[in-house]
């Protein structure tokens, strides 16, 4: 077999890896059928891995058994577990043609032809932006949103981060939440109107959403929906894995019945939509994501605890700062202008602050606000310790 036909992994050699290391090779490849993995001792410096596929736990038990007597086969083994692109077949990982029958030739020319985002094209929205004006800049505001929202103007805001009143039937503090569901989409949708009306050409709207499955409405896709019939875009979904097994198992009739199982989620939605275009352009040197941090975020599925604090702040349904802090880092940069219309006791507000975002939050709940001004209180941002420090405050 030709060696190009395997994924090439070099390996530099330490000066304490280079002792034994022929004999061991030979063990190591001894285990495997050369056609699937086999180390090559290039030269004194260097080995190379040629890997097609393994039985990874096979591979894992000889690397630590030659771990032993030689470093290097951890080191081997660190640089196989790392390679995350591979296929799974008969039980083994298959690093090298795993993908063939995915390959779309002129993907971009069918792309054009299929017309992506078909359903947002001819919108009226405007392409020039506005400032924020100051008297909003960084502040908590007490009202109902569909009011308030009406004295911004148009094309404000970078990004909005919500997550809107579930009509669960919540004990929130001055708030009905188990309208008649028509009732409860429309006021959401006059506010959702706002929302895209003060959104910057380019801005993100990131929208948490937990179904009611019980009333078996599906508010994710509802409000997909009513983004697209606006001519947004869809730029994509993050599901938010909270990981609380807990939920029971059935309602009465249903147990180990097919007549009407009760299925079970452990995770709400990030439904993403984009005004104008995919592209929000900003400064580069007011990008704080880390490469690691962007290789993983990009990964649509978030393993999140759900917030522990909702006691302590008083507020039934908050969402937590990482889930905050990971959208605003992939989709903002600093300085940007972030909006939460639903901003109950504002962890979209706060975690704007602590990385040097602009924001406003308005929540229709007097105590609400006042909590969120508080936590607000509680973060001092570099800027502000600069300012104290030359006012000597
Ligand atoms: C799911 S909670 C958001 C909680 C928030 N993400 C947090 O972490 O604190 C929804 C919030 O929407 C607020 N709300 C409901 N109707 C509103 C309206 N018309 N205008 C402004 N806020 C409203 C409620 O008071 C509630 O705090």
């Amino acid at each position: 077999m030709e060696k190009k036909m395997y994924k090439t992994v070099s390996i530099y050699l330490k000066e304490n890896e280079k002792s034994n290391l022929l004999e061991l090779i030979d063990k190591f490849n001894s285990n495997f059928k050369k056609e699937d993995i086999y180390l090559s001792y290039m030269d004194e410096e260097r080995i190379d891995i040629c890997l097609r596929e393994i039985n990874f736990s096979k591979f894992e038990e000889i690397c630590f058994e030659l771990s032993k007597y030689n470093p290097v086969f951890t080191t081997i083994y660190e640089k196989v577990s790392n390679i995350k692109s591979y296929g799974i077949k008969n039980n083994k990982r298959n690093y090298v043609d795993y993908n063939q029958e995915r390959k779309v030739k002129n993907r971009e020319k069918k792309e054009k032809k299929r017309g992506q985002y078909y359903y947002a094209y001819d919108h009226n929205f405007k392409k020039e932006n506005n400032s924020l004006p100051l008297e909003f800049e960084n502040k908590i505001i007490c009202g109902d949103s569909l009011e308030v929202l009406k004295q911004l103007p148009d094309n404000c805001i970078d990004l909005v981060m919500t997550s809107p009143p579930y009509n669960f039937g919540l004990e929130y503090d001055n708030q009905y939440d188990a309208n008649y569901w028509e009732d409860y989409f429309n006021k959401l949708f006059a506010i959702f109107d706002e929302v895209i009306r003060v959104l910057k050409w380019g801005g993100r709207v990131v929208v948490n959403i937990q179904p009611l499955y019980s009333d078996y409405i599906p508010t994710h896709h509802i409000i997909s929906n009513f983004f697209m019939n606006r001519k947004m875009i869809w730029k994509g979904e993050i599901i938010w894995e909270k990981n609380n097994y807990n939920c029971k198992y059935t309602a009465w009739g249903s147990w180990k019945s097919p007549s009407s199982p009760y299925l079970k989620y452990t995770w709400e939605f990030l439904e993403i939509f984009s005004k104008g275009d995919l592209k929000h352009k900003g400064d580069k040197n007011k990008i704080d994501i880390t490469a690691e941090e962007f290789k993983e975020w990009v990964v649509a599925k978030w393993s999140i605890a759900p917030e522990k604090d909702m006691k302590k702040y008083g507020h039934p349904a908050m969402f937590p700062e990482k889930l905050v802090e990971r959208v605003l880092k992939l989709f903002s940069y600093q300085d940007d202008v972030i909006l939460d219309p639903f901003n109950g006791v504002g962890t979209t507000t706060a975690v704007a602050k602590k990385l040097n975002r602009r924001y406003i939050g308005i929540d229709i709940s007097e105590e609400y606000c006042k909590k969120a001004e508080e936590r607000l209180k509680g973060i001092i941002t570099n800027k502000e310790l600069f300012k104290n420090i030359k006012t000597g405050s």
